[in-house]
């Protein structure tokens, strides 16, 4: 892919699809009316004959019969201009790239809107995203599957070159670790293990001059990681704590603590998931791909607060040293939890990541897992839950996430639920009651980060799609990975 900022007359300018575009509200803007008149009122009756509406990404393929110098004219929706936003233009790059990546080697875009350096980015970040495939395994990767490689030229009003690279460099970046955590998640199992993460750790941290520390099984149970040590027991592979620390070249106005749930394969452990919901459970490590995700790219993007990648990685199996309901185990933070469903494992390792973080001191925790299914009965595939327990933090997510598009819906924690993760033998059980289970869960989780303000990022809901969506390619998303560099570069 390659992406330039061009001037001249987009009728005449030679290209395989010009990209012209239209608010629902308005009428037609003034390159689309020119195209129309070179095309002699066709735009303008194909936009009655089937009715069109401009909502965001719909798009109108027109063949201009050689009457313009583009062999087509691809007319997309921006929606409603009352509700436009950068955003906007990302959801219309997914939209387009996907309808054009197939066969267009030249694209012309002449949106008629004011190119601003976000404007640019967003357009450049959909166009990227909507790139994206998985097909890695595929063996037949024959002429008529795979993707051309597509020059994208933009006309912009008052965008100058400067801002344009600047917003292109931004948009590369951003999208990339997007794809990058995609990567991660959607490699299968048996080559994405905890092992790999850590390899992969290592080289994000060698590539960005961030300082590293890896711990193995004998480190996280010298070190009193009990909760990550219990789950891994029931796995052949060995577990990984990984901390990545990036400090900014000033001084840092915060510190804050990424944590990223990193169960490289759910099987529920020996409370056993039936295969219809093993299925998909290598996305159990979305949190960690996209803390690996973010570190990535932070060198690039140099948010001024000291951030501290902490995951825990893991297998949850059912080896002879599996865990087992009934089992105690003791946390960093020296609290005690009674095993009552071993496939309740991503709080358990999470409770050691969190514990960590605190001693490091850091002023903030925001931890991203796939935690439960019972939040996506709640808000369905699109939509991540937050919880927390300071609604600062939460707002500041909440902020972040709308700013780049991604949907956070916040739960309530609730006191009343906490006697369902009451244990008669320790200080807390791994699992409450049938009902309000990402309630519990998050609930679980405050029982180890002390008083440090704290967000919980549900993502079991949009980490993984296996149908994909308007503007999400089919299984992993990357969802998240934005929100968590709005919300660094915000501090
Ligand atoms: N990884 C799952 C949650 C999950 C489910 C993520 C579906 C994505 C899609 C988690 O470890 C889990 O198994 N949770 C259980 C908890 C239950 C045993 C209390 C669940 O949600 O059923
Ligand atoms: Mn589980
Ligand atoms: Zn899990």
């Amino acid at each position: 892919m390659e992406f330039k900022l061009i001037k001249g007359d987009p009728l005449k300018l030679k290209s395989n699809v010009l990209v012209i575009g239209k608010f629902e509200e308005e009428s037609i803007s003034k390159t689309v009316k020119k195209v129309n008149e070179a095309l002699k009122g066709t735009i303008s009756q194909l936009i009655e004959e089937e009715s069109y509406k401009s909502v965001i990404g719909k798009t109108l393929n027109v063949n201009t019969v050689g009457k313009t110098g583009s062999d087509r004219i691809l007319l997309v929706g921006l929606g409603k201009k009352s509700e436009f936003s950068p955003n906007s233009l990302k959801k219309v790059g997914i939209a387009v790239a996907k309808k054009v990546k197939k066969f267009a080697s030249k694209v012309i875009f002449n949106l008629d809107i004011e190119g601003s350096k976000l404007n640019s980015q967003n357009l450049i970040m959909g166009l990227i995203l909507g790139t994206y495939e998985f097909n890695k395994y595929k063996s037949n990767n024959d002429d008529s599957s795979s993707t051309t490689d597509t020059k994208y030229n933009f006309i912009w009003s008052k965008l100058n070159q400067k801002d344009f690279d600047n917003s292109l460099q931004k948009a590369t970046g951003i999208a990339e670790a997007t794809c990058f955590t995609r990567d991660l998640v959607n490699e299968p199992p048996d080559t994405m293990t905890p092992t790999r993460l850590g390899e992969l750790a290592k080289e994000i941290a060698d590539e960005n001059g961030l300082e590293c520390e890896i711990f193995n099984n004998v480190d996280i149970r010298q070190k009193g990681m009990g909760g990550l040590y219990a789950v891994s027991k029931g796995s052949l592979e060995d577990p990984r704590f990984i901390h990545l620390t990036y400090k900014p070249k000033k001084k840092a106005r915060k510190t804050v603590a990424i944590v990223g749930k990193g169960i490289t394969f759910d099987s529920g452990g020996l409370c056993l998931k039936p295969a219809d919901y093993m299925k998909t459970m290598k996305m159990d490590m979305g949190g960690s791909a996209v803390v690996l995700g973010v570190m990535k790219v932070i060198s690039l993007l140099k948010p001024s607060v000291k951030v501290h990648a902490l995951i825990s990685a893991s297998e949850n199996m059912t080896g002879g040293g599996a865990y087992k309901p009934d089992d105690v185990v003791t946390a960093l933070n020296g609290k005690t939890i009674e095993v009552v469903n071993t496939d309740a494992e991503g709080r358990i390792v999470l409770s050691d990541a969190l514990s960590y973080a605190v001693n490091l001191g850091v002023e903030e925790i925001v931890d991203l897992a796939t935690l439960t299914g019972a939040c996506i009965v709640a808000l369905g595939n699109y939509t991540a839950g937050v919880m927390g327990n300071n609604q600062l933090i939460i707002n500041k997510i909440l902020k972040a996430a709308n700013t780049v598009g991604e949907k956070v819906w916040q739960l309530p924690m609730d006191e009343e639920l906490r006697k369902d993760i009451d244990s008669d033998i320790a200080d807390v059980k791994n699992v409450g009651s049938r009902y309000g289970g990402a309630i519990t869960a998050a609930m679980f989780l405050e029982n180890f980060v002390d008083d440090t303000p704290w967000a919980h990022i549900d993502i079991a809901g949009p980490t993984f799609i296996e149908k994909g969506g308007e503007f999400y390619p089919k299984g992993a998303t990357g969802f998240g990975v934005q929100t968590i560099l709005q919300y660094l570069l915000e501090r």
